[in-house]
């Protein structure tokens, strides 16, 4: 790995805020050193981070702990959807997102915003959905982005402001009220907004099924190439990489290009929502998951431009799989016993490989820099 040097806003911030955590004199790449994966990855340059729910920081006694141990980074698992927010037209909820923040701050952790427009007929509160009138909808669009957006500037480093824009498996836009009655510069218009609300904050359109290259990955990058044409403010596209059968043996080598044809386009890169569902039938499971992570974190360290790993969560005791797909699944890190599994290795082994030498010049390079943070973005 070559002496790379990616310094995120947000985690030149930690390092700022928390630099007995984040230089803890151990070398995480040396053989035999027990490092939580945020400790490696602040060496790799990166941040490792998971979605989190606040409801099991309070209800399950290891959550809180093993959630802490291991991540410098946090997305809010639905605390920060419309539906959660403001669930009736001017009625804004914040208290379990809040929590979720300061759990963040309490523990060094950066937030990633997760999301302030996720359109779906479904994602979306039903008074949302009735308003046909475009002034109408327009006038929702802005109270709700200007609204969330500013509620957490200063916390928030980076917002999913677009999700899921276009249908899960082509690159046509996903019918919604949004498009429906806006059509399709309803996405240009959320990012302005965004910026308007919160100018320090990177903006990311968060997209499913793009990692590995082809149609959908196409359609997406004309879309970026579009919007930062007329001068969107744009900053990051998000890979959520949730890897169910069949797209568990990805190619890293395609998912490296794909990355790369859209850091080209001058964008941050995040996988924003990384998990590995196996099929229980496959006698190899655990192995085959290690793999897919590890291969996977290492493409994204490979591109400068990658710069922060989230998972869907981290113990198979809580995951959205379970309730979607069904049980038995297992797609993250630890066990339902909060135990490493081999996939907690593969992740560790991909970030201690991207751990330049020597780190601790990495790391002073990195504060140096840390000034820089947070300066209004184009
Ligand atoms: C999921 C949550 O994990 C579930 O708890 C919830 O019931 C539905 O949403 N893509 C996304 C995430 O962008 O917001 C979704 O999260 C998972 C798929």
């Amino acid at each position: 790995m070559g002496s790379r040097l990616r310094l995120a806003p947000a985690l030149t911030a930690l390092l700022l805020a928390a630099p007995a955590r984040a230089l803890s004199g151990v070398d995480c790449a040396a053989p035999g050193a027990d490092c939580g994966l945020r400790d490696v990855a602040v060496q790799a340059g990166v941040l490792v981070g998971s979605a989190a729910q606040p409801g099991f920081l309070t209800g399950d006694p290891l959550y809180a702990p093993a959630l802490a141990a291991d991540f410098n980074s946090l997305t809010a698992e639905n605390e920060m959807k419309w539906q959660a927010l403001q669930p009736s037209q001017g009625h804004f909820n914040f208290a379990p997102a809040d929590a979720l923040v300061d759990f963040a701050r309490q523990n060094a952790m950066a937030v990633r915003g997760h999301t302030l427009l996720w359109a779906d007929p479904i994602r979306i509160p039903d008074y949302v959905n009735a308003t046909t009138d475009p002034a109408s909808l327009r006038g929702l669009l802005q109270d709700h982005i200007t609204t969330v957006a500013s509620h957490f500037a200063g916390e928030v480093d980076a917002w999913d402001v677009v999700n899921e824009p276009f249908e899960v498996t082509s690159g046509a836009f996903r019918s919604n009220v949004f498009l429906d009655t806006l059509g399709p510069s309803y996405v240009a218009e959320a990012f302005r907004l965004a910026h308007a609300a919160d100018p320090g904050a990177k903006l990311f359109l968060n997209e499913v099924l793009v990692e590995f290259g082809g149609a959908k990955a196409d359609a997406l990058r004309v879309l970026v190439q579009d919007l930062l044409a007329q001068g969107v403010p744009l900053h990051g596209v998000g890979f959520q990489t949730h890897l169910l059968d069949p797209f568990t043996q990805i190619d890293g080598a395609a998912f490296e290009a794909t990355l790369r044809s859209f850091a080209d386009l001058g964008l941050s890169l995040e996988i924003t929502e990384m998990d590995v569902a196996l099929l229980n039938s496959d006698p190899d499971r655990l192995q085959r998951q290690r793999d897919t992570y590890e291969t996977m974190v290492a493409a994204c360290l490979r591109v400068a431009e990658c710069e922060r790993i989230t998972f869907w969560g981290f113990t198979d005791a809580h995951t959205w799989i379970d309730g979607t797909f069904g049980p038995g699944r297992a797609p993250l890190l630890l066990d339902a016993a909060y135990a490493r599994k081999p996939a907690w290795f593969g992740v560790r082994d991909a970030l201690v490989a991207g751990v330049p030498e020597p780190a601790v010049g990495l790391l002073l390079a990195a504060a140096l820099l840390a000034a820089r943070r947070r300066a209004p973005r184009p």
